[in-house]
């Protein structure tokens, strides 16, 4: 049975917004919902199971202020149960040390609160040298670089929604 999906970006990004877009588009406008991640509330994530978070990574490795700004309330929050697959533009050339880290920082936060994350991606295919993001070989989540790798980011979008979809149908 398929899971009621939120799809959680700032509004106000660039790349996020449009990467975001993309991946409504694939995964069917129709059976996802939309939420402004400036304007996200506890009542927000307890009406979900499943979520697609936007995680751009700033500052040399931090997330965005509108995260920071929720962080202490979802702290709070009891998770388990929920499902969280989490995608982040980054900048593999210019912040290699810090490459989507914020990816890996909001995956922390939720694991702490009990949540599961999912849609990992190998690390094959991304060149940097370190990222709060990665596990073994891969990452806890998807990283999509519109500086480098734009090409390739529709063809990562579709196979992570891809495999996404399958898990929630699956259920
Ligand atoms: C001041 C600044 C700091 C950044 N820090 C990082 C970083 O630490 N790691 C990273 O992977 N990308 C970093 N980036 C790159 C952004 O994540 C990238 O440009 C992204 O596409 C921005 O997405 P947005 O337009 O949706 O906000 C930084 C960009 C800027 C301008």
């Amino acid at each position: 049975m398929s899971k009621k999906t939120v799809i959680i970006y700032s509004f106000h990004t660039r790349k996020s917004k449009k990467a975001a877009e993309k991946i409504i588009e694939v995964w069917g406008k129709d059976e996802i919902d939309v939420v402004n991640a400036e304007e996200l509330s506890r009542e927000v994530l307890e009406k979900y199971d499943f979520f697609l978070l936007s995680a751009p990574t700033w500052f040399d490795g931090e997330l965005p202020n509108y995260w920071d700004e929720f962080v202490p309330e979802l702290e709070e929050m009891d998770l388990q149960g929920k499902k969280f697959a989490v995608f982040g533009l980054g900048d593999q050339k210019g912040y290699p040390e810090n490459f989507c880290d914020a990816i890996g920082i909001l995956a922390e936060i939720i694991e702490n609160c009990g949540g599961e994350i999912t849609g990992f991606t190998p690390v094959e295919g991304y060149t940097f040298e370190s990222s709060r993001a990665q596990r073994g070989d891969q990452f806890v989540g998807l990283p999509l670089d519109q500086e480098n790798q734009a090409q390739m980011t529709a063809g990562r979008i579709k196979n992570w929604v891809e495999e996404l979809k399958k898990m929630t149908n699956d259920e």
